[in-house]
């Protein structure tokens, strides 16, 4: 029988075991023959050790060696020794010494894989790392996020834990939830035509846990979303859910940057400063023009409107008869940026409807930029001073509609902070963003929760429900981490006639409330405790900890941009029967091959 059962890890052994008998096993990382020894990196998750084949010490064991191949497993006994002269590697934790192998045993044999895994650092093809995820995973990155990803849970767990909360889990098959996105149905076998929903979030079962007297609820939730995918979205994703009762949103501030803190402490080792800075909304969309703003850079937005109705700059001035917003922006030491670079953020944010964008440097000599005619000195003077503007800066100049100028400005802000390298990715910077309004417009321009129709209305604006819904706030917050919304949450209405008035409001009839929440509006009439909560996405913040831009670092088997698994090839056609027994028909066959395209 092979004795696989290993003594030590490959990341442990140093000058402290020299003479000491080992068994080892793992996976062949690299293999290098000398000519009379061959020499083999032995991997495994911790680390690296090297192995020495010495046919002096055993010619069995050094022959067996001569086959080996890269990614193969293997288990060894040998004695740890001192690797020679002027070989340590500095680099590796066991560089000081090798395992001289007394007997090998080959556990299982490998194909050659599709790319290399002892070189981490070689990008390798998105769809082929998927295709081939364990082998991807070897490469070391993604485990070590993996764990990362449990420490935050587990953390996670056991801070809520301590403060009271019940983790309960809540249906997976379901009924809809309305977070702003399309549902994922399941077909039921047993009730034909009818569908359960995947939850978009535990939302209304958390609430229903309150109105239950659970009192302090959470869940590290799977929510399942189909919407167009990004960097930070995935169709299946992880919430850290909370919900609880008789508190008001200061509450869940001062835990969830506890919670924050804790997190950040016991996994990175960083201490984190609380509390966090509060914005409002409205706040935010004028300093940032968006409403999840990356704070660890300056660059905010002025309204310069009344300057420019001074000016003879006629173009900016059509803009404001016409309606535009005029909004300035200064670049720190940006009058270095080159001419042709400026030109290019004009056809930057045309990506996103603006006309272009007008500029002025400010160099040691005065303003200079083909529009400083357009403004006296004294015009000149009190931009300066609204921008504050010094030596060596660059302004740019903004006009349109406040919602384009507002999106254009904040990517062409993202853009400059990246092109000029103003972002520290090692620095955390956290933001409260308040006061949201209760509704928002759709594409169509029809009214739409912005965040989800069980958001409590400010009392204050409670007048304007049903006269001007849009100038409603809501009692709803989100923490913004480095330009991320990392989480959402809010009061929640727990009143059922004011429920009912929202749905309303949404345009869904009496029916169709009854049909998708009456259950819900049911459970509201039996005794509901003022309640709140928040859901922090735990995907994101795994990302935004492991330093990485891309949520599917942070995910061990995510899916493309096209919502597919490239390893299962999910989602896939089905048997017939399974079709007949649901008694659904397909009557557009699926082309297989378009889903296996790459993200
Ligand atoms: P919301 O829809 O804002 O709120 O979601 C809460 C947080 O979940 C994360 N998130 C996502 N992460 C990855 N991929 C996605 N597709 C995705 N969608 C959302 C974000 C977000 O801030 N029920 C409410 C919360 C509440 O009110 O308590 C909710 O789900 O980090």
């Amino acid at each position: 029988m092979i004795n696989f059962k290993r003594t030590h890890h490959c990341n442990i052994l140093n000058k402290s075991h020299i003479g000491t008998t080992v068994t080892l096993s793992g996976w062949i990382h690299r293999r290098r023959d000398h000519g009379g020894l061959i020499f083999v990196d032995l991997r495994d998750k911790w680390g690296i050790t090297q192995l020495v084949f010495d046919p002096k010490n055993s010619l069995k064991a050094h022959e067996e060696a001569g086959v080996l191949r890269q990614e193969w497993v293997i288990s060894i006994q040998g004695v740890v020794i001192s690797r020679s002269e002027g070989m340590a590697n500095p680099k590796l934790t066991t560089g000081e010494i090798e395992v001289q192998v007394d007997t090998l045993s080959i556990l299982s044999r490998s194909k050659t894989p599709p790319f290399s895994i002892c070189d981490e650092f070689i990008d390798v093809n998105e769809e082929l790392r998927f295709t081939y995820r364990y082998l991807d995973m070897r490469r070391g990155t993604l485990i070590s996020n993996l764990s990362l990803r449990h420490r935050v849970l587990l953390s996670t767990r056991n801070f809520l834990d301590q403060k009271g909360f019940t983790e309960i889990a809540t249906p997976i098959l379901s009924k809809s939830t309305p977070e702003g996105a399309r549902d994922y149905l399941v077909p039921s076998r047993l009730h034909t035509g009818c569908f359960y929903a995947l939850p978009q979030s535990p939302q209304i079962f958390k609430q229903i846990l309150m109105i239950a007297g659970v009192d302090k609820y959470f869940q590290i939730a799977q929510c399942f979303r189909d919407e167009d995918l990004r960097a930070e979205r995935q169709p299946e994703f992880t919430q850290i859910d909370m919900e609880m009762s008789f508190e008001k949103s200061e509450t869940v501030f001062s835990l969830v940057e506890e919670l924050i803190a804790t997190i950040f402490k016991q996994t990175v080792d960083l201490d984190i400063l609380t509390p966090f800075p509060k914005m409002t909304h409205k706040q935010c969309m004028d300093l940032y023009g968006c409403d999840k703003p990356d704070i660890r850079y300056e660059m905010t937005f002025h309204r310069i409107d009344e300057i420019i109705q001074q000016s003879h700059f006629s173009v900016l001035l059509d803009e404001i008869q016409r309606g535009s917003m005029i909004k300035a922006f200064v670049v720190k030491d940006g009058a270095k940026i080159s001419r042709r670079t400026i030109d290019d953020f004009s056809s930057f944010v045309q990506k996103f409807k603006l006309a272009g964008i007008a500029w002025m440097k400010k160099t040691e000599e005065g303003f200079s930029s083909s529009i400083v005619k357009f403004f006296s000195s004294a015009l000149l003077e009190q931009l300066e001073q609204k921008l504050h503007v010094q030596v060596g800066d660059l302004i740019i100049i903004g006009a349109g509609p406040e919602n384009i100028l507002n999106q254009s400005f904040d990517h062409l802000r993202r853009h400059i902070a990246s092109l000029l390298h103003l972002i520290d990715p090692s620095q955390y910077r956290f933001l409260w963003v308040t006061d949201f309004p209760l509704f928002s417009l759709d594409d169509q321009g029809q009214i739409q929760s912005e965040h989800h129709p069980f958001t409590a209305p400010n009392e204050e604006d409670l007048a304007f429900l049903h006269k001007d819904p849009l100038k409603v706030r809501a009692k709803a917050y989100d923490l913004v981490i480095n330009g991320h919304e990392v989480a959402s949450g809010s009061e929640r209405i727990y009143d059922s006639d004011l429920q009912s008035q929202i749905f309303t409001l949404l345009r869904l009839t009496p029916s169709d409330i009854e049909t998708k929440f009456g259950y819900f509006i049911e459970a509201l009439k039996y005794g509901t405790p003022p309640h709140l909560g928040i859901a922090l996405g735990a995907d994101r913040l795994c990302m935004l900890l492991c330093q990485t831009e891309n949520i599917r670092d942070v995910i061990a088997f995510p899916k493309t941009q096209k919502a597919t698994d490239l390893m299962t090839q999910a989602p896939s056609e089905v048997w017939v029967q399974q079709l007949q027994e649901l008694h659904i028909q397909v009557d557009k066959p699926i082309d297989i091959d378009t889903l296996k395209e790459s993200s």
